[in-house]
C-alpha cells in the first residue's frame, strides 16, 4: 500500500498538461469516483488495523495533494492563454489596412506638382466670404444673376456673408495684398446652390490660377494652359479655346482638350465631339486690376479656373460626380498610386 501511494504521487508530480482536456483527463484519471485515489481508498479498507494510522494519513495526504495539483494545474493554463478579460493573446493580431489618398487629392497634388514647376506658389483663402470678394472686386454687377439666392449660399441675412462660389475669390485678395509680379495657384473647396446629379455637386474643388506681369499676353496663357494639358492628360493632348463670358475676365474664353479616353474619335464621356471643356480662363479685366490699385498701364495678366472633380473624372474614367463625395471604401481603394 505504501508503495502504492509514493508511485501515485510520483505519476501525478510528472503529469504534463498541453491542452485544456489534458486538466480534465486529470481529474478523471486520480480525483473521480472510480479514479486512483479513490481505489486505493477502497483498498484501504482490507489493510490490517495496526498500519491504518499511519496509511490513512499517508493516503488523505495523497488526495490533497492530487486536488491541490488539479487546482495549480487549471490556474496555470488560465494564466498563460487569457488574461482577466477572457481574451484569448495568442491569436494573431488582426492586419492593420493602409490607407490611400482620396482621388481628389491625388489630382490636386499633381495640378499643384505641374504649376509649381513653372513658379507658381501656392495660395489658400477661407471658405466663407464675403460678398466683395467673391463678387464685387472680380467685376460681377450689383445684380449679376450668379449673386442670386439660386447659386450662393449665404450666410447673414443682409446677404454679405457667403460661402464662396469659386476660387477666384482667392484672386482678388492676392491682388488686394500682394504687388506684381504676382503668379500663384489656389487650391480650395467651393460651394453653389446646385441640386445633386451625376454631373454636378452643391460642392467641389477648384483651383485657380493668376499671373500679373508685364507683357503678359493671350499667347502667354494659351502656352501655359498647353503645357498644364500635356502634363495632366498626356504628351498628345489637343487644346481648343471658345470664346466665353467671366465678368472678371476680358477677353474669356473656356478651354477644351481632345477626350483623353476616346483619343478624340468621339465617346459618350466628349457626347461623340472628341473634346471635352476643363477649365475656363481669360486675361485680367482692367476693372479688377484697378480696384485692387494695379498700374494697368504697366501690368497685364491672365487667369484659369480649373475644377478638380472634373479632372479626376477625366483622368480616372469616372462618370458619376457623387462617387468622389460618398467616400465608399470600395471605390475609394482602387486609387492606390500617385498619378
Ligand atoms: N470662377 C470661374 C467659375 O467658377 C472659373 C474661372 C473662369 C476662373 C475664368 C478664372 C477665369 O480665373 O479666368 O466658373
Amino acid at each position: 500500500m505504501k508503495e502504492k501511494i509514493e508511485k501515485l504521487k510520483e505519476s501525478i508530480k510528472s503529469y504534463i498538461v498541453s491542452k485544456p482536456d489534458d486538466i480534465e483527463a486529470f481529474r478523471i484519471k486520480y480525483l473521480s469516483k472510480k479514479g486512483e485515489v479513490s481505489t486505493l481508498f477502497q483498498e484501504f479498507r482490507n489493510v490490517p488495523n495496526e498500519l491504518k494510522r499511519q496509511l490513512g494519513q499517508d493516503l488523505n495526504e495523497l488526495k490533497n495533494f492530487a486536488s491541490n495539483t488539479y487546482e495549480d494545474l487549471k490556474k496555470s493554463f488560465n494564466d498563460n492563454t487569457q488574461n482577466e478579460n477572457n481574451i484569448d493573446l495568442s491569436l494573431p493580431g488582426l492586419p492593420i489596412e493602409l490607407g490611400t489618398r482620396h482621388p481628389v487629392s491625388l489630382v490636386k497634388g499633381k495640378i499643384i506638382e505641374i504649376f509649381k514647376r513653372i513658379g507658381y506658389t501656392v495660395s489658400e483663402g477661407a471658405e466663407i466670404e464675403d460678398d466683395e470678394h467673391n463678387f464685387g472686386r472680380l467685376n460681377f454687377p450689383e445684380n449679376h444673376p450668379a449673386r442670386d439666392m439660386q447659386d450662393t449660399f449665404f450666410i447673414s441675412p443682409d446677404l454679405n456673408v457667403l460661402l464662396r462660389t469659386h476660387t477666384s475669390s482667392v484672386q482678388a485678395h492676392e491682388m488686394q495684398e500682394l504687388k506684381p509680379p504676382i503668379r500663384t495657384i489656389s487650391p480650395g473647396r467651393v460651394f453653389r446652390n446646385e441640386s445633386i446629379s451625376a454631373r454636378s455637386h452643391c460642392q467641389f474643388h477648384q483651383i485657380e490660377g493668376l499671373y500679373i506681369d508685364e507683357n503678359v499676353s493671350f499667347a502667354d496663357l494659351r502656352q501655359t494652359l498647353l503645357f498644364f494639358a500635356r502634363e495632366m492628360f498626356g504628351r498628345d493632348t489637343k487644346i481648343r479655346l471658345r470664346p466665353s463670358y467671366f465678368p472678371f475676365t476680358e477677353p474669356s474664353a473656356e478651354m477644351d482638350i481632345s477626350c483623353s479616353l476616346c483619343g478624340g474619335k468621339g465617346c459618350k464621356v466628349c457626347k461623340h465631339t472628341g473634346w471635352v471643356e476643363v477649365l475656363g480662363c481669360g486675361m485680367v479685366d482692367p476693372n479688377v486690376l484697378e480696384v485692387a490699385e494695379i498700374d494697368t498701364k504697366k501690368f497685364t495678366g491672365f487667369a484659369f479656373g480649373i475644377g478638380i472633380e472634373r479632372t479626376a473624372m477625366l483622368v480616372y474614367g469616372i462618370n458619376d460626380i457623387r462617387l468622389l463625395f460618398e467616400n465608399d471604401i470600395r471605390f475609394l481603394k482602387q486609387f492606390t498610386s500617385a498619378i
